[in-house]
Parts: C-alpha cells; structure tokens; sequence
C-alpha cells in the first residue's frame, strides 16, 4: 500500500510550475478538469508517481502520492484541523505507540483521527466522539478517502463532557473546548500509567486545564508546550527565513495517569518535586 504503481482510489497531488497543488483522488473513468485542460485518471491509474503529466492544454504537472500531512491540509474542513506540526509532535508527546488503545475528541475534520490510526496500525483501535452529525460525516470521508475502511475506528455521536463510555484506554487526546471537563472521566477511563493530551489555542484555557489535572490527584508529569516551525527560503543567495509562517495553533497539555493521590498526600508532579524539562534545561545550563 502506498508503494508500486498509482490504485483506483488513490489520493494524489499534481503540482504546477508555480508549485500550485491540487489534490485528486484517482476514479477509474474519471476525467479532472485542471486549469482548463483534461486529465483522464485512467492514464494515471497503475502508472508509477514522482513523474510529469500533460493536461490535454498542454500544461505539466507533477504528479506523487498525497503523504498524510499534504492530505490533512488539502482536505474539506467542517472543524478546524491541528496542523501537520502539532499532529507529529502529539505523536510523541502522547508517546501514541502501535497496538495502542486511543480515545480522542472531537473528531471535527478527521486529521488527528487519521494521525492516530495509522500509528496505532492494525493491532490497535482508535474511538473517536463527536457531537456533530455534520462534522462526522465530512470527517468519515476524509477518512476514507485517504484510508478506505477501518476496523480500527470506532466513531460515537457522544459528548465527551457526560461521559467516557469506553474503558481501558491507554491514551485519551482531546480537542476540545473545554478539557478540563473531561478530567473527572478520563481517570476512570484511562488506565494508570496511560497519558493524556489536550490541544488549546488560549493561555486561559491552557491554565484551566494543568490546573484540574493537578487537582484531580490522579495526575502527574503535567507539562505543556506549543511548537514552532519556521520554514526557510533557499534559493540560491535568497538564504533567509520564509515570509509566512503559522504562528500559533495550540497549546498542548500532556499528563500521565497515576495511582489517585490521598487527602494531603503527594504525587510526583513537578509542584511534588520532580522536576520538568525547563528544570532539567536550567540544570544543565548551570553546571560547569
Ligand atoms: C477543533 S475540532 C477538532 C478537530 C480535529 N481534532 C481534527 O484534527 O480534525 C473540535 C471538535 O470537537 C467537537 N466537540 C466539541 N465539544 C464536544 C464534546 N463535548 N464532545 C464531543 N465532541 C465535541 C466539535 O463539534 C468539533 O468538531
């Protein structure tokens, strides 16, 4: 699967000169109509990609398979996606590993569910809670555009907010207004040791969030952090930053789920004496 020659059903990008990309899943007797010239899939399918095409006007395109990132951002959106940066560095923030048990809300557009099943692969199961009828229709064609049908999802029309219906999970990942909310449920739906992650884009909700993980007693480790990708210009002397960047998406929360602390006793979190990794950071800036 995506390797040898292009599939029926196949999402690719054609990139012109201006590296304008247009992304089109292959329809065996499907024409695409590209900037004013015909492109019949059927000249595509079971051709190899990373090669030019011609439009019947004349015009080249490059034609390779869509990767996951490139697809998230080309796809329809319903909801807000999390951008390609912050769905890798969830990957191992949350340490999302194969054979893995996720849950995750909301499903909005479906790029973290995508993110989430393929690296949990065939071993594990992804449950994904949505309150929008309209959201989870998009996102399940999102989905099944990229990765046809999968025995590793299950969808719910369910609010995140009453319940956690789903047990055993070893990692829950929310992207949802209001997290803290989901607290009280994630500590009996997570599996001690298990890790949550929430997404944010404000400072209010960021603090609300570490805070209720703290104060629940279940919790420990709880770090947050934003990414930064600045993409650079290299073209020959014109050596420089680019002029564009997303400056800010999120903030992402981490905790790990730990035996429920006892009136007055301690956890190790950072407020218990561990140190986090701006700690460590100053440590090591301080030794000799
Ligand atoms: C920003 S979007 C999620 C985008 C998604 N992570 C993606 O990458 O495409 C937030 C979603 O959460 C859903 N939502 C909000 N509150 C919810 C709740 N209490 N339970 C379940 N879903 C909820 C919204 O309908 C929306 O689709």
């Amino acid at each position: 699967m995506r390797s040898g020659s292009l599939k029926d059903g196949e999402p690719v990008l054609l990139i012109d000169r201006k590296d304008r990309r247009y992304l089109i899943v292959l329809r065996a007797g499907t024409v695409s109509d590209l900037r004013g010239g015909k492109l019949p899939h059927d000249d595509l399918i079971g051709t190899l990609e990373g090669r030019p095409v011609g439009t019947t006007r004349g015009e080249t395109f490059l034609m390779v398979r869509a990767t996951l990132a490139e697809f998230v951002l080309a796809m329809p959106r319903g909801a807000q996606i999390i951008y390609p940066k912050d769905l890798s560095a969830i990957l191992l923030a949350a340490d999302i590993y194969p054979g893995a048990t996720v849950l995750e809300a909301g499903t909005g557009s479906g790029a973290l569910t995508m993110t989430l099943l393929r690296a949990v692969g065939p071993e594990g199961r992804v449950f994904s809670y949505e309150v929008r009828e309209d959201f989870s229709r998009l996102a399940a064609q999102n989905i099944g555009r990229y990765l046809g049908s999968s025995d590793q999802l299950v969808t719910r029309a369910h609010d995140i907010y009453e319940s956690i219906p789903d047990g055993g999970l070893d990692r829950i990942i929310l992207d949802v207004p209001e997290p803290w909310r989901v607290v009280h449920h994630a500590v009996t739906a997570l599996r001690q040791g298990g890790v949550l992650a929430s997404y944010v884009p404000t400072v209010p909700q960021a603090v609300r969030m570490v805070e209720s993980l703290r104060q629940s007693g279940a919790f420990a480790m709880v770090e947050t952090f934003e990414t930064l990708v600045r993409p650079w210009n290299i073209e020959g002397a014109s050596v420089r930053p680019a002029h564009r960047m997303v400056a800010h998406t999120a903030f992402i929360t981490t905790a790990r789920r730990v035996e429920q602390r006892t009136a007055g006793g301690e956890q190790g979190t950072a407020s218990a004496g561990l140190k986090g990794p701006d700690h460590r950071d100053q440590q090591d800036a301080d030794e000799p």
